[in-house]
């Protein structure tokens, strides 16, 4: 079982909790930071509530996720799901335009990585998929050592418009290598 609680140089990884609606309702409502995910426009707080809710009641199993956290507040949020027949993971996250090029979500999801590959030896491949604009993302997975392995067509219908999906993966032995490195 992947754990609750991750701690990174800057950030705490912690399980969502219902106080925490106001500070996703505070970064969700961002129409930039809704831009290449498929969340509800506009953004309300009944939507923050369903979000937050919905992490809380997640069988962690099978997708795990976790609030992140910096400086008392909570900033984001990063995702892993988990096809354990395939021995496949898939990774999302996000985080308020205000931290944005720092650095956060690489530290984040560096760890969500390192954490996911140690607490399941099976585990062979975490991938992520961004829309092909969505150049901050790619770049956090370029940064994370992935693969960048092909583009998806079409593959997402967003607010009126097909959009194009960048998908990119990390393999267990190309993690050890870096790890190793
Ligand atoms: C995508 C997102 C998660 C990136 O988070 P972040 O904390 O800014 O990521 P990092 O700071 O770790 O890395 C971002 C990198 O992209 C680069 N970048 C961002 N926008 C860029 C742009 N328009 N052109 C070139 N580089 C860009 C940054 O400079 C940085 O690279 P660097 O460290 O080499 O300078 C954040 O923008 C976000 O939450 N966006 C809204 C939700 C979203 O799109 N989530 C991803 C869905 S796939």
């Amino acid at each position: 079982m992947l754990s609750e609680l991750i701690k990174t140089d800057r950030l705490i990884l912690r399980v969502f909790s219902l106080v925490d609606v106001e500070d996703v309702l505070s970064y969700a409502s961002d129409p930039e930071w809704a831009r290449f995910l498929p969340v509800p426009q506009p953004y309300t707080r009944a939507d923050a509530e369903k979000f937050v809710a919905g992490q809380v009641l997640k069988d962690r199993k099978t997708r795990a996720s976790w609030a992140i956290e910096y400086a008392g507040s909570v900033i984001g949020g990063i995702d892993i799901g988990f096809n354990f027949d395939h021995r496949v993971g898939e990774m999302g996250y996000s985080i308020a335009r205000r931290f944005w090029g720092k650095g956060l979500t690489t530290e984040a999801a560096g760890a969500v990585i390192d954490e996911s590959f140690s607490a399941y030896p099976d585990l062979n491949r975490i991938r992520a998929g961004a829309d092909e604009r969505n150049v901050g993302s790619l770049r956090v997975m370029e940064k994370l050592g992935m693969v960048r392995e092909g583009v998806l067509r079409q593959d997402q219908y967003l607010r009126g418009e097909f959009r194009n999906m960048v998908w990119c993966g990390l393999l267990r032995d190309e993690w050890e290598a870096r790890k190793n490195r």
